[in-house]
């Protein structure tokens, strides 16, 4: 389509309906996808309750902007800081939007209490979080950052398989910022010795500890916020992809103290947290925040993982399965497989992604059946048998 700019590399199908855990095409052939649009759609598509409030939301108020109090933002707000255990949120509309105020909060938080050298935020390789320039910054990809520099001046990279790489945060450092499963970096849970490490520096160190949930957060591993696995009590989180379940919506959620940085006039969103994005987000929270909806992401998880231990085998050349909750990658350890498997997958109408460095990605919505994982192991199983042909 030449009309569109071409910087995204698309599938050649043509989606234009969806329905619990498929997509249908424009012929109306069933897709299964366990892509959730990227981890967005986490309660599948067209979710009745999700359809209803945005429906009665559409129909009442849209949009006012924040010039004023808006009730439903507040709703949202209040939960999220109860889940956070304490703290204030700020409302944006995309994950790289979220991290991009997470960084800012950062800065200021530094300089108002009296630390304005305080500018650099270490962040970690194979990390991602965003393609505008502040998360471009903190995201080590050469791939996408060629042709775009210069980017932010602060960004410390270091490498989460390097103890020595601690060192980088001291007196200059604002704050730390990670994935605790680096997602778009090949589903790669962080070892929770170094989270540990990490988190007792930057305290000590008196950098804040920012956690990007925008891939692992909202049930996506089992618990609300997948920091909780790792025992971690952090400064700062940020949220977007399922927040809305595909109404663009990211959030910021910082300690009281922290949130005090961005007084009136700092920062804003035209958009940030209007009433339609808002709506959704409160049904979302409120189902995926139920223990019993999480112990049910965790009981699919541990069956999704057995079930791909069973097919690992069956890659040819074998490949590893990490991760948690709904959230799985298949690393081939043949090189240069993840790819054709994805294509393969389509073919059988599967909805994969390969990320990082060559791994399959599985995010499924979490409402996710026992029968739809074997369907989808149907499918992946007629895929290997092509790749392997
Ligand atoms: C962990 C993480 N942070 C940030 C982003 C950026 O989110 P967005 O594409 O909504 O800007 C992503 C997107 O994949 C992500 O996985």
């Amino acid at each position: 389509m030449d009309a569109l700019m071409p910087n995204y590399r698309r599938y050649p199908v043509r989606m234009v309906r969806g329905q619990g855990m498929y997509l249908y095409d424009e012929a109306e052939r069933d897709y299964l996808d366990f892509t959730s649009g990227i981890g967005v759609t986490a309660l599948g598509h067209a979710h009745p309750a999700v359809t209803a409030a945005l429906s009665e939301q559409a129909g009442r108020l849209v949009h006012c902007s924040n010039l004023y109090e808006i009730p439903v933002q507040e709703a949202v707000a209040e939960r999220l800081s109860l889940l956070f255990g304490g703290g204030r949120a700020f409302f944006c509309n995309s994950g790289a939007e979220a991290n991009e105020a997470a960084l800012k909060l950062a800065r200021r938080y530094q300089y108002r209490r009296g630390q304005p050298e305080r500018t650099e935020w270490v962040a970690l390789e194979g990390g991602f979080h965003g393609r505008t320039f502040g998360a471009l910054s903190v995201t080590p990809r050469p791939a996408y950052q060629e042709g775009f520099v210069p980017l932010v001046p602060g960004a410390r990279i270091i490498d989460p398989a390097d103890p020595a790489a601690l060192d980088a945060v001291g007196p200059r450092t604002a704050a730390v910022l990670i994935e605790v499963i680096q997602g778009e970096g090949g589903v790669r849970p962080l070892d929770p010795a170094f989270v540990r490490a990490l988190a007792d520096k930057a305290r000590a160190e008196g950098a804040l500890l920012m956690v990007d949930e925008v891939q692992t957060g909202m049930g996506r591993t089992g618990r609300f916020f997948a920091y909780e696995h790792y025992g971690l009590a952090p400064d700062v989180v940020t949220l977007a992809k399922a927040l809305a379940n595909g109404v663009p919506a990211g959030a910021v959620v910082a300690r009281p103290d922290v949130a005090e940085a961005f007084a009136p006039g700092t920062h804003g969103s035209t958009f940030g947290g209007n009433p339609l994005a808002m709506a959704a987000a409160q049904v979302v929270i409120d189902t995926v925040s139920a223990p019993e909806f999480l112990q049910r992401v965790e009981r699919m998880g541990t069956l999704l993982r057995e079930r791909l231990e069973a097919v690992a085998s069956r890659v040819p050349g074998g490949a590893a399965v990490r991760g948690r909750g709904l959230m799985w990658g298949l690393r081939p350890h043949t090189a240069g497989l993840a790819e054709k498997i994805v294509a393969a997958a389509l073919q059988e109408r599967l909805l994969l992604t390969a990320v990082g460095d060559q791994t399959v990605r599985f995010l499924p919505p979490l409402i996710v059946t026992p029968s739809d994982i074997e369907t989808a192991m149907e499918r992946l199983d007629r895929a290997l048998a092509k790749v392997e042909g």
